[in-house]
């Protein structure tokens, strides 16, 4: 698949929401300040409010303010990025407004791109109201935010919603994991180099570990959150494309279907998780980064069984994989902010050194994303001496620390590389319909199994590393989580 045409229009729904405010709007006025997207591209915002282009300009000037890193405050810039704004207000769940909104637009012929943020509910009427407005040809593309259902029958019905206006080739749906940098690197790692991947398979690798911990709580989306839970939250899109990505075979290219082909196989490789291979978790009142805070009851006003915490052992059904366990956990007010991936290798097959003391560890490689983002090798080295007393060996780590090394090159926030994507029609980093649901059937099950057992989420302490059912987990199978 090929790149598409650049849009002249970017119609954003949910203009004035969080999401808009904190990544949206900053990332456009990034992509704006580097002359990255066209200079006529006019950006029409619309949301419930009734405002005038002057007043949305306001807010999103009010934003950049709040949001933008401080080298990227530009006067001058600021200035002329409000021009591009302008601003419909818009009730979405009738079609009424729709036709008041095309003609705000005017001739969309120079190409359009919708970026669709709003409450699950609202797709099927937007959908529908896009349709009746004419705002849906072959010159349009959307971008989908999450979240897209609560389950694969949700899911498949807002898929089958927007399939009946757009065609899957204009269906951009987001994960804003693909688009950071650090995931994009994973790639590079993987098939830019020659050394890991005739390890990386079961002959090699002994397990794979994917964390995504994060020391916030619910952040004030009460509501969302305790419907949602980290299963869904986290594992069902974020950790299961780093997984994917991490997993799959080798694509021939970076062409859009040829690494969704790639995704999609392995996702579709992935076992059921059996009972008692993973562990759900909610916090309870305890101490992060030092200062105190309450439980997840206290959050959120009552008492709940939605879990803030998942550890799972997953297995993928294929000849690369056979036999290595991959152990996923995400969680809300953990011990520290990580999102990495640790590829445990096996030992060697004999240790030469064994005779005069000398005892191996084995190859771990870790690529953490952030906070840091950097590639960890250790490897084993011997410690300098004479030995007479024998051989000392000890575990040094190869670093390679991407900040470091690209110190020049400006980091940019997930959504910059992703509207520019949509803006110009790259779907290389969206996600495709079948993956979607094939991750939504493996998350699926895991939840009917939660239902048919009935148990609780176990406790944790806010600020550990989760309940300790999520430690032993690792631990009877002799492995212990990278922490
Ligand atoms: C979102 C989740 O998709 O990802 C949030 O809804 C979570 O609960 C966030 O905090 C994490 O993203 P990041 O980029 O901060 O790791």
């Amino acid at each position: 698949m090929t790149k598409g045409k650049t849009s002249a229009a970017l119609l954003l729904f949910g203009a004035t929401g969080d999401l808009a405010r904190r990544k949206l709007l900053p990332s456009l006025y990034a992509l704006h300040e580097d002359g990255l997207i066209p200079a006529d591209l006019k950006i029409l915002g619309t949301a419930r409010s009734a405002m005038s282009d002057a007043e949305f300009r306001d807010i999103a000037r009010a934003a950049l303010a709040e949001f933008l890193p401080e080298d990227r405050k530009n006067e001058k810039q600021l200035a002329a990025f409000a021009e591009r704004l302008f601003y419909q207000p818009l009730d979405a769940s009738s079609v009424d407004g729709f036709d008041a909104l095309a003609e705000k637009l005017g001739d969309i012929s120079g190409g359009l791109s919708i970026f669709l943020s709003t409450a699950p509910f609202l797709f099927g009427p937007t959908i529908k109201g896009l349709s009746h407005a004419g705002l849906t040809g072959e010159q349009v593309r959307i971008g989908l935010e999450k979240p897209l259902g609560h389950d694969l029958a949700s899911s498949s019905e807002i898929n089958d919603a927007v399939a009946a206006a757009f065609s899957e080739a204009q269906i951009f749906r987001i994960d804003h994991y693909l688009g950071k940098e650090t995931v994009q690197n994973l790639m590079a790692l993987r098939f830019a180099n020659m050394m890991f991947e005739p390890l990386w398979n079961s002959n090699g690798i002994e397990h794979v570990e994917i964390t995504v911990s994060e020391t916030v709580g619910l952040e004030g989306r009460h509501g969302f959150y305790n419907d949602t839970g980290a299963l869904r939250d986290m594992v069902q899109n974020h950790m299961l494309q780093l997984l994917a990505l991490t997993a799959m075979e080798p694509p021939a290219d970076l062409d859009a279907t040829a690494v969704r082909d790639e995704k999609v196989k392995l996702l579709r490789a992935l076992r059921p998780v059996a009972g008692d291979e993973m562990v759900r978790g909610q916090y309870g009142s305890g101490a992060v980064n030092g200062e105190a805070v309450g439980s997840y009851t206290d959050d959120l006003g009552e008492a709940s069984e939605t879990e803030t915490f998942v550890a799972l052992k997953a297995h993928v059904d294929n000849w690369r994989w056979q036999g290595v366990p991959f152990y996923l956990r995400t969680g809300k007010r953990m011990h520290e902010r990580r999102s990495e991936i640790v590829i445990q290798f096996k030992c060697v097959p004999h240790n030469i050194f064994a005779e005069r003391g000398g005892k191996l560890s084995a190859n771990r490689l870790v690529i953490r994303l952030q906070p840091e983002e950097y590639v960890r090798l250790q490897v084993m080295a011997k410690e300098p001496g004479l030995d007479r007393d024998g051989v000392t060996l000890r575990e040094v780590p190869l670093d390679l620390s991407l900040t470091q090394a690209f110190a020049k090159a400006r980091r940019r926030i997930a959504y910059e590389r992703l509207l520019l994507d949509l803006i110009d029609g790259d779907p290389t980093l969206f996600v495709r319909r079948d993956e979607v649901e094939a991750q939504w059937r493996w998350i699926d099950a895991i939840r009917e199994s939660w239902r048919e057992s009935g148990a609780s989420p176990k406790p944790y302490g806010a600020g550990s590393w989760g309940p300790s059912a999520a430690i032993a987990l690792t631990e009877r199978d002799g492995v212990s989580w990278n922490e």
